[in-house]
C-alpha cells in the first residue's frame, strides 16, 4: 500500500469547512487505499502566539474531530507531532540543507511575517516549512492530500528530498501533492476573492460552530447583482463557492446543480446548503462531545498512535543521521 501524510495544525477551536473539503475528506477516504499517517501538528502551532492551555485543548478538539470524521486509529496511525521527537531532529538537518533565500521566498511566510512584522515574526515561523518537509520525508511518504495553499511547502520538500538523495545516495522518497481540482481551494464566505482561513472568523464555516451561526453565515453569503445560479469562478465567485460546497456535502454534480436551480434564486441554494451543512455537522458535533468527554482515552489513542509512529520516523532518520556523518549512539 502506499503511503501518505498529512498534517493539520490545532490554531483554533474548530475545523473549518475548508479544511474538511480541501484536505481532510481526502484523509478519511485514503485510509481504504494507503498506509495513512495523520498527524496533529502542535510544534507548527508555535511559531505564533498561543496560550498553552488553548494549545492543549485544540490539540484534543482537533484529534476528536479527525476521529469524529472518521479516521479510524486502527487502520491509520493518528498522533501528536512533537511526541515524536524524530521530526524536530530531521528537520534540523533539512534545515542545514536550505538555502536562506530558498526559505524567504515561502509566500505563507512572507504573508504571516508582513502581517506581524519582522521583529515580531518568530524564527519559527521562519523554520516552518522545514519542520513540515520533516514532518513528510520521515515517513516515506508517497502522496500529501493538501489544499492548495500547501503546494509551495509541498515544492520546497520535494527539492530537499531530491537534493539529499543526489548528494548522500537515496534516502527519501520524494513525496507528491494530492490536491484534487473541484476542492484544492474554499473561499471566505464574506469576501469570497479571499481564501477561508481560521483567522476569518466571519467568513469561515466552523464545523463546531453553534448550527444557527453557520445557517445565518451561509444565508448572508456574499453572491453578486444577478440572479442567475451558474458556476464562474471569475465572475461569480460567491455564488461558484456555494455551488462547491452544495456539490461536495451533497454528492450532486456541479452541472446537475445548475439544472436543478434553473429560473430560482440565491435564497434557495443558501437554504439546501444550510439544510445540506446541518445534517453534516449535527452528527459529527455529538461525537466530538462524547470524545471530549473522555480526555484519557483520547490521550490514549494518540499516545498509542505516537509509539507507532515513532518505529517508521526513527528508521529514517537513523539513515540521516549516519548518512551525513553522526557516530552512532550505540
Ligand atoms: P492548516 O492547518 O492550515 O490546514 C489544514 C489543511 O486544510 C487545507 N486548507 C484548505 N483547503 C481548501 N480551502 C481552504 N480554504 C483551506 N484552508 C486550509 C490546507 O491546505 C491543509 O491541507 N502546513 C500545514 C500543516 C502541515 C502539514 C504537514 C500538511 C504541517 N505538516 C505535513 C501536510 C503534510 C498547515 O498549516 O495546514
Amino acid at each position: 500500500r502506499p503511503r501518505v501524510l498529512s498534517g493539520i495544525q490545532p490554531t483554533a477551536d474548530s475545523f473549518h469547512v475548508g479544511n474538511y473539503l480541501g484536505a481532510l475528506k481526502q484523509w478519511v477516504a485514503m485510509q481504504e487505499t494507503h498506509d495513512a499517517f495523520y498527524t496533529v501538528v502542535d510544534l507548527h502551532a508555535i511559531t505564533v502566539e498561543i496560550d498553552p492551555a488553548a494549545l492543549r485543548h485544540r490539540t484534543r478538539v482537533s484529534a476528536a474531530q479527525l476521529l469524529a470524521l472518521g479516521i479510524d486509529p486502527r487502520r491509520s496511525t493518528l498522533f501528536v507531532q512533537s511526541q515524536v521527537p524524530a521530526h524536530t531532529q530531521l528537520s534540523w538537518v533539512l534545515e542545514c540543507h536550505t538555502g536562506f533565500g530558498e526559505a524567504s521566498r515561502m509566500t505563507q511566510f512572507k504573508d504571516k511575517s508582513a502581517r506581524s512584522g519582522a521583529d515580531r515574526s518568530s524564527v519559527g515561523l521562519f523554520t516552518y516549512p522545514m519542520l513540515m518537509a520533516a514532518d513528510i520525508l520521515a515517513y516515506q511518504t508517497q502522496q500529501v492530500p493538501v489544499g492548495e495553499d500547501q503546494r509551495q511547502h509541498l515544492e520546497l520538500t520535494r527539492n530537499l528530498a531530491q537534493r539529499f538523495n543526489a548528494r548522500y545516495g537515496r534516502t527519501f522518497q520524494v513525496p507528491e501533492p494530492y490536491i484534487l481540482a473541484e476542492t484544492a481551494k474554499i473561499y471566505d464566505l464574506t469576501e469570497p476573492a479571499a481564501k477561508m482561513s481560521k483567522s476569518s472568523p466571519g467568513g469561515a464555516l466552523d464545523l463546531l460552530a453553534p448550527v444557527k451561526q453557520s445557517v445565518k453565515q451561509i444565508k448572508s453569503a456574499v453572491t453578486d447583482t444577478e440572479r442567475e445560479i451558474r458556476y464562474d469562478e471569475e465572475h461569480k465567485p460567491g455564488v461558484s463557492n456555494l455551488l462547491t460546497l452544495l456539490s461536495v456535502l451533497s454528492g450532486t454534480s456541479i452541472p446537475d446543480l445548475e439544472n436543478r436551480y434553473a429560473g430560482k434564486g440565491y435564497g434557495d441554494l443558501k437554504g439546501e446548503l444550510a439544510e445540506v451543512f446541518t445534517d453534516f455537522v449535527t452528527p459529527l458535533q455529538q461525537r466530538v462531545g462524547e470524545l471530549m468527554d473522555d480526555p484519557a482515552e483520547l490521550d490514549r489513542v494518540l499516545a498509542e498512535g505516537a509509539g507507532k509512529a515513532r518505529q517508521v520516523a526513527d528508521a529514517t532518520l537513523a539513515d540521516v543521521y549516519d548518512k551525513v556523518g553522526f557516530l552512532a549512539a550505540g
